[in-house]
């Protein structure tokens, strides 16, 4: 009997390399600083409840609070925009929900997690120098491994490499996670979720 195999679901998530990055680079590092530093700046915006990143992070509204951010989630939604016209997706605007900055210490790490209903995009500032490691995760509770070729026929976890200056954008409600920073140094990554707007009514 002949048993036959079809695919039936793949996913892509969509990366770029970050124009003028040294620059966004320097300002972003900056905030950091400061909010690394807030005895002497008064300035910390991190919020005070935990969530699935055990690392530090700035406001979930940061592009409001910090105009360099502002101006890179406009800039990168540029980009997008101009990706989704010409591959011809069903996304007529996009608005910026949310925007900040994560930066993991020694030992910090982010659980498994997803950002809902938005397109999100990940820009890695700073992780060339650590070694921790971000991955996506699929979202399968049954399935059928091969004893001997794990990998051959079954994937639920994707590392994605990402030099430092890497955008990577992806549907928000995709799982990932980043394992454990190992070495002294910081790693800085910025997150931004694009809320798709429909200007009508859908019916
Ligand atoms: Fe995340």
């Amino acid at each position: 009997m002949q048993i036959n195999k079809i695919p039936v679901f793949t996913s892509e998530v969509f990366t770029f390399e970050l124009p003028n990055f040294n620059v966004w680079k320097k300002q972003i590092k900056q905030i950091v600083l400061v909010e690394n530093n807030k005895d002497i700046h008064g300035q910390d915006t991190s919020p005070k409840n935990q969530c699935n990143v055990m690392a530090k992070r700035t406001a979930w509204n940061s592009h409001l609070r910090y105009n360099s951010l502002n101006l890179l989630s406009e800039e990168i939604k540029s980009y997008l925009s101009k990706f989704i016209e010409q591959e011809g997706y069903d996304i007529p605007s996009l608005e910026v929900e949310n925007c900040w900055i994560n930066w993991y210490n020694k030992d910090n790490y982010s659980q498994p997690h997803n950002h809902g209903s938005c397109l999100s995009v990940v820009i890695f500032v700073d992780v060339e120098n650590t070694d921790a490691k971000f991955f996506f995760h699929g979202n399968n509770n049954f399935v059928l491994i091969k004893k001997n070729e794990a990998e051959s026929n079954y994937n639920n976890v994707k590392q994605v490499t990402a030099k430092d200056g890497t955008v990577i954008f992806f549907d928000g409600s995709l799982q990932h996670s980043v394992s454990a920073n190992k070495s002294t140094n910081t790693r800085i990554t910025v997150a931004i979720n694009y809320d798709v707007d429909y200007k009508e009514e859908r019916t």
